[in-house]
C-alpha cells in the first residue's frame, strides 16, 4: 500500500500534456472483440483500469502487446466469452464487454458487478438494451448467461442516458441484423470516439454525441489504427488543481470543447482561462467567486465526475455554493474528509452546501474512489501544512502517475510506501 504526500500551498505553473482518456479506451478496447484481426490503439494512459482490460482480454484468449502508449491487440485467437469473475470484480466496467462478446459468440456469462463507493451502479438498461436486440438473459445468484443465435435491430429507448448502456448497445447492435436506433442515448465525446472507432473497423454508426444514434449491423469487421481522444476529466482535475493553487498553468493536447460547462463555471468563478485549438492557460489570482447553484447532470452539463474537484475549488470561495448531484447517489463520500482539512461543508440529501473558507489545512485524509481521491489531492496542493492522502489505487485508476504530472507543475508531492503494509488488493475497483 502507497500514500501521497504533499507539501500545499505552492501555485502550480507550466504546461502539461493531457493522457488519453481511460473512459473512451476502455470501450474502444471491449469494441475490438468485434474483429478477428489486429487493432492497434495509441494515446492509451497506463492505468490500473486498463491493465485489467488488458488482463480479461488475455484471459479471453487475445494477444496483447503494449508499448508506452501505444496497445497492439490481435483477437484471431479469442476463445471464449467468459470473463472470469475475479477479474470481473476488479472493475464493474468490464460489463460493457457484454455487448460485443455477444455479438462474436452467440453467447456471454458475466457477473453482476454490483455497487461501489458512488452508488448503486445498476445494469438494468444493459440487459434491457440487450434483450430488445434479441438476447435471452438468464440471471442465476450473481451470474449472468445471455446468449442470442442471431442478434436483430430495434428500436430501443433508455429510460436514462446510461454512459455503459448506451455503449453496451451499440457494440452489439454494429454487428446485428438490420437498423438499430437508440433514443435517449448517452452524448459524452467518449461515445463519439467509440462511433469513429467503430466505423474506422467498418461499423455504420450514426448520431453519436446526440441523444439519438443509428446503428445499420454488419456481417464483418477490419482491423485498424485508431487514436484515443484526451482525457477530459483528467484535464478537468488539472484546471481545477491549478485554479485552486492560484497558479498559471498551460493544458496541451486537450479539447476545450469537451469541457465547456467547467470552463462556464470556472469563468463565472473569476478564473481566467484562454483555448487556442488543443491548448488552454488556466490562471486564477484572486479568491474565487462562489457558485450560487451547480447540479451534475449528463453531458453536455457538467459532469457528475468533476464535482468532488469542484467541490474544493469552492470550498475556498468567497461565500455559499451549493452543488447538487443528480447522476450518483452515494458520490458526497469525500465531505467528512475535506471538512477535516478546515472546509465546511454540510450534505442535506444529494445536495452539498459549501460554505467558503479562508485556507483549508493539511491533514492524512482517504481516498474512498477515483475522483474523491482526486479531490483530496487537490485540496492538499491547495492548503496550508502537509497532507497525506491514503487508499491511492483508487486514484491510480484513473490518472497516471498523478505526482509526477503534479510535480512537473511545481507542486511538492511524492509517493511513499505506508510502512508494514501488504500490496493494495486488486478486489476492490469499481469503474
Ligand atoms: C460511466 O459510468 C463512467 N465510467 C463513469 O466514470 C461516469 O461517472 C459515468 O459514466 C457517468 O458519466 C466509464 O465510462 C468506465 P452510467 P457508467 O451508466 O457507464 C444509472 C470515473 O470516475 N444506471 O451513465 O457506469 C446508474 O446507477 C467513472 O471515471 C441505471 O440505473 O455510468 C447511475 O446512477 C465513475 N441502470 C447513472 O445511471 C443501468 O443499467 C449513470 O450511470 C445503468 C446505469
Amino acid at each position: 500500500m502507497e500514500k501521497l504526500v504533499i507539501e500545499g500551498g505552492k501555485p502550480l505553473s507550466g504546461t502539461i500534456r493531457i493522457q488519453g482518456a481511460k473512459n473512451a479506451a476502455l470501450p474502444i478496447m471491449a469494441a475490438s472483440v468485434l474483429c478477428q484481426g489486429e487493432i492497434a490503439l495509441g494515446n492509451v494512459p497506463d492505468l490500473l483500469d486498463i491493465r485489467v482490460m488488458l488482463d480479461i482480454l488475455t484471459a479471453l484468449g487475445s494477444k496483447v502487446q503494449r508499448e508506452e502508449d501505444r496497445i497492439q491487440l490481435d483477437m484471431s485467437g479469442l476463445h471464449s466469452s467468459h470473463i472470469p469473475e475475479e477479474l470481473m470484480k476488479q472493475m464493474r466496467s468490464s460489463i460493457f464487454l457484454m455487448g460485443p462478446l455477444l455479438a462474436r459468440f452467440g453467447a456471454v456469462t458475466v457477473y453482476q458487478p454490483g455497487g461501489c463507493a458512488i452508488g448503486e451502479r445498476k445494469i438494468n438498461l444493459h440487459l434491457q438494451g440487450l434483450e430488445a436486440l434479441g438476447a435471452v438473459i438468464e440471471e442465476d445468484g450473481n451470474t449472468i448467461r445471455c446468449r442470442a443465435d442471431k442478434l436483430k435491430g430495434a428500436d430501443i429507448l433508455l429510460d436514462f442516458p446510461s454512459v455503459g448502456a448506451t455503449e453496451n448497445i451499440m457494440m452489439a447492435a454494429a454487428a446485428a441484423e438490420g437498423r438499430t436506433t437508440i433514443h435517449n442515448a448517452a452524448r459524452e465525446p467518449e461515445i463519439q470516439d467509440l462511433q469513429h472507432f467503430l466505423n474506422a473497423m467498418g461499423a455504420r454508426i450514426y448520431g453519436a454525441g446526440t441523444d439519438t444514434i443509428t446503428i445499420d449491423g454488419v456481417a464483418r469487421f477490419t482491423p485498424c489504427t485508431y487514436r484515443i481522444i484526451p482525457d477530459r476529466i483528467v484535464a478537468g482535475t488539472l484546471l481545477v488543481a491549478a485554479a485552486a493553487t492560484r497558479g498559471n498553468v498551460t493544458l496541451e493536447e486537450v479539447n476545450p470543447q469537451h469541457l465547456t460547462s467547467l470552463i462556464h463555471v470556472m469563468k463565472r468563478s473569476g478564473v481566467q482561462i484562454i483555448s487556442s485549438g488543443d491548448i488552454m492557460n488556466v490562471q486564477c489570482h484572486n479568491r474565487p467567486k462562489r457558485i450560487e447553484r451547480m447540479m451534475t447532470s449528463p453531458y453536455p452539463a457538467f459532469p457528475t465526475d468533476l464535482q468532488s474537484l469542484l467541490m474544493v475549488f469552492l470550498s475556498l470561495a468567497d461565500g455559499l455554493s451549493i452543488i447538487k448531484e443528480t447522476v450518483f447517489e452515494g458520490r458526497f463520500k469525500h465531505v467528512d474528509e475535506l471538512n477535516r482539512m478546515g472546509a465546511d461543508i454540510h450534505v442535506d440529501m444529494n445536495a452539498a452546501f459549501i460554505k467558503g473558507v479562508p485556507r483549508l489545512y493539511g491533514a492524512t485524509v482517504e481516498a474512498t474512489d477515483l475522483r474523491a481521491g482526486a479531490a483530496l489531492v487537490v485540496a492538499g496542493l491547495a492548503a496550508h501544512g502537509t497532507t497525506v492522502v491514503e487508499q491511492i489505487h483508487h486514484i491510480d485508476r484513473g490518472y497516471e502517475q498523478i505526482e509526477g504530472m503534479l510535480a512537473r507543475l511545481g507542486a511538492r508531492i511524492r509517493r511513499t510506501p505506508i510502512e508494514g503494509s501488504a500490496p493494495t488488493p486488486l478486489a476492490d475497483r469499481t469503474g
